[in-house]
Parts: C-alpha cells; structure tokens; sequence
C-alpha cells in the first residue's frame, strides 16, 4: 500500500525514521512529507535514503504534476508522526500553505495522527479542542505517550514507539478498508497478469526503437488488482524504479526489454491467469538487424532502416486462452479523421478478440507519462459490443474503476 509519512517539526522527529524502515520492512511504499521545521531536526537526505522516494515541502514542487495534490490522492493511509501542536491547529483549521497540509486536505485516505509536545501543550484549551475536532472528523488521534520530555520534564506528550505507532496505524487501515467494503477480497484466490510499461528494440548497444509509455498506468492497475485481493504478476517493459516503488507487497515482478522477451514472459504465466491484462504499449516493428557495434553517421548519406512485423501478443494469448480467462486490451488511440477514438476501439476489440478494451484517449500527448487518464471499459460478448465503464481522474482511481468493472464481467 501506499502510505504518506507526514513529520512535523518537533525532536521526536528522528523516530520517524523507524517508522519509515518498519512500514518499508513490512513491504510498503512511504512517501515521507516533512515540514519545513522537519528539516531542521532530520535532513530531506534521510528521508530520501530511508524511503527511496523524493521529499518536498512546499507546494510549488513538481507543479506540473500537480504534486500538492495528487500525493494525498493516491494515499491509502496517511501517518503523521510526530505531529505538533501547530501541525494540529494548521490542519485543523484547513490551512493548506505546505505539501503536508495540503496533501491532509486532499486525501480521502484514513488519517492517523501521533502528537508529541511538552505536556502544557498538550493540555491546553487550544490543542484539547484542536484534538477533539479532529477527531469528531474521523481523524485518529494516537495519545502520547508519557514519560521524558527533550528538557527535564516529564508527563504526556512524548511520542508513541514507533512499533506502535505502525501497529495502530494499519489497524486504521483494516478497519476502514473494511467498512468501505472497497473492492477489497473481490479478486481474492486470483491470479492477474498485467503487462505494464513500453518495448524497446535494439538497433545497436546504444540505441533503440520504443515509446512513451511509463508504466504508470499498468502499475496502477497491477496495484488495484493487488489491493482487489488478487495474486499479481507484473511484467514490466521498462518501468523505472520510482514508479515501481508504488507497488503494495505481494506483486511479482518481472523486467523485460524487448517485445520478444513480453511475449515469452506473457505467454508463461498465461496458464495460471484467471485474468490477462495487456497494459503494455508493444513495438509493432523491430529492426531486421540489430548491429553488434556502435552504427556511425555516414558523412551525406542519409540512412534506411529495414523493419520486420513483431508478433501481436494480445492476439496470441487470445488465441490460446485457457478456459475462463478474461484477457483485457488497452487501445491507445488518437482518432482520425475517418474515425472517432469509440468507433476505432470498438473496431479494435471485436478484431482483437479479447473480452474486455480499455480505450485511452491518447490525442495531444494525453496519458503518456502523466498523472491523470480518461478511459473508457468496453466488454465483448460474441458479436456485440457494451461499454461497461467510463473512468476519469488519477491512474490510482480510473485503475480501481477498471478492476471494478471486471468484476463485474467476471461475476455475470
Ligand atoms: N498489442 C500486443 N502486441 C502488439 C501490439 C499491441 O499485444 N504487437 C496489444 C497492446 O498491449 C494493447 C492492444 O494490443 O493491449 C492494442 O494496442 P494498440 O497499439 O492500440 O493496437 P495495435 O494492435 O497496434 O493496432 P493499430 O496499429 O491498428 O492501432
């Protein structure tokens, strides 16, 4: 699962750093969104080391990706520890002015708060009613522990040991994603190949013929069927680490470069599928020859490259589906034209022969590499055609919307 650590700025700070290596122990992503005040206590280099994932604090990073709010969208659990008094009343009163109260603002994910301050803090009229407020709001609020403070004191308001604090926070967790009574368990007993990312083909060792494709959107998938319940294999056509890092524990991984290498990889696990999902965008063509060295520019000449046809695998696992499987297409289409993007992945899904078509609009550089994605469901039934599913938003949300939908095929 996918889970923010926010940290405030207060010298429990450094025991926020077990609570990363314990959640990443555990096989979660953590995305570690300090305060600027954190900073001062235990450096972004810390957080970055302990998590693999980029820290920011403000919301004017990554704007293009409209960071500020996608990281609270794509949580499934949100942990601040340590929370401040401060950090309390900012997020109590909605202030939204850094990434971490802009993230809490954002996400529909539990939160789940672990206060640490000096005791007077703590039972002052301001932090009581800041606590009770939230609270009233589905917040959860962990109670200090107590005990030495930074100074000579002691009394509540130090923070809880990590270990509990990770123990209290995916108790969160179960409890909510039971009573959402989410897709949770509806794949469960399973098995899900996704194929996610773009081929590459080799002209010579340093260059290549591919795509666009990041992967994000198949990881997403693999990770909503994963959350679904299912047993997930992903076949991975170079997708970089970070986007793999958003993977739940579980998923099986496999890295493959070429077209030739997804459809080996494909074609094995395809016997013990329950369900086929071919995500990855493959290189229709590859060089008739891949040089052994290095090529050089002729002076004038300009230059010829021979292509040959690679195979269509979604076809060839079609045709050799097992008995039950559901095999799933995506069709990237800009329209032409001739032709509207629905009409063309209609036309696509009956000559492809596969039970359900995910059409993504990929007109104007759409979908590639970014964060959000409009797609469409369609399902096959013989001759006919019927959209099942219209989904827009993150790739997290239109992913949980599509496993949605084949669940609903798979239990007709
Ligand atoms: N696909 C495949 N093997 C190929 C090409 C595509 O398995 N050689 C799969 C993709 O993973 C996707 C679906 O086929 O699930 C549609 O891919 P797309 O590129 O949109 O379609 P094409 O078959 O290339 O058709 P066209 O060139 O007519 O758009």
């Amino acid at each position: 699962m996918r889970i923010v650590l926010g940290v405030a700025g207060g010298i429990a700070a450094y025991k926020a750093c077990h609570v990363v290596r314990e959640l990443r122990e555990r096989g979660h992503a953590v995305r570690v969104v300090p305060t600027r005040a954190a900073l001062e206590f235990v450096g972004a280099a810390t957080w970055e080391a302990l998590s693999g994932q980029p820290v920011a604090t403000g919301v004017f990073t990554r704007v293009d990706e409209v960071e500020h709010v996608r990281i609270g969208q794509d949580a499934d659990l949100v942990v601040i520890a340590p929370a401040t008094a401060d950090l309390l009343a900012r997020v109590r009163a909605g202030i939204a002015d850094d990434l971490l109260t802009a993230t809490v603002l954002t996400t529909t994910a539990p939160v789940v708060v672990a206060p640490a301050m000096h005791t007077e803090m703590w039972f002052n009229a301001a932090t009581v009613d800041n606590v009770a407020a939230l609270r009233a709001r589905g917040v959860t609020v962990i109670e200090p522990a107590s005990g030495r403070l930074t100074g000579a004191d002691s009394g509540p308001g130090r923070l809880p040991e990590p270990g509990d604090i990770v123990a209290a926070a995916l108790a969160v967790h179960a409890e909510h994603a039971r009573a959402g009574g989410d897709a949770s368990g509806a794949l469960a007993g399973r098995t899900v190949l996704v194929s996610a990312g773009g081929t590459r083909e080799p002209l010579d060792p340093v260059r290549f013929l591919g795509n666009r494709s990041s992967g994000k959107q198949g990881v997403a998938l693999a990770a909503a069927a994963a959350q679904a319940g299912a047993q997930v294999r992903l076949v991975a056509a170079n997708v970089s680490a970070d986007i793999l890092a958003g993977l739940p524990a579980g998923v099986d991984v496999e890295h493959v470069e070429t077209t030739a290498e997804l459809e080996a990889a494909c074609r094995a696990a395809q016997p013990t599928a329950d369900v086929v999902i071919m995500c990855a965008a493959v290189s229709d063509y590859r060089p008739a020859e891949v040089a052994a060295h290095k090529m050089k520019k002729s002076r004038d000449a300009g230059m010829r490259l021979e292509l040959v046809q690679n195979p269509d695998i979604l076809r060839g696992l079609v045709d050799s589906r097992t008995p039950g499987q559901l095999i799933v297409g995506f069709a990237a289409e800009t329209g032409s034209p001739d032709a509207g993007i629905e009409e063309l992945a209609r036309a696509k899904l009956l000559r492809k022969g596969c039970d359900l078509l995910v059409l993504n609009d990929v007109s104007a550089g759409q979908a590639f590499g970014t964060e959000t994605n409009t797609v469409v469901l369609f399902h096959r039934d013989g001759d006919s055609v019927t959209e099942v599913a219209r989904a827009s938003g993150t790739k997290a949300e239109v992913s949980r919307d599509v496993i949605a939908g084949l669940v609903s095929v798979l239990s007709r």
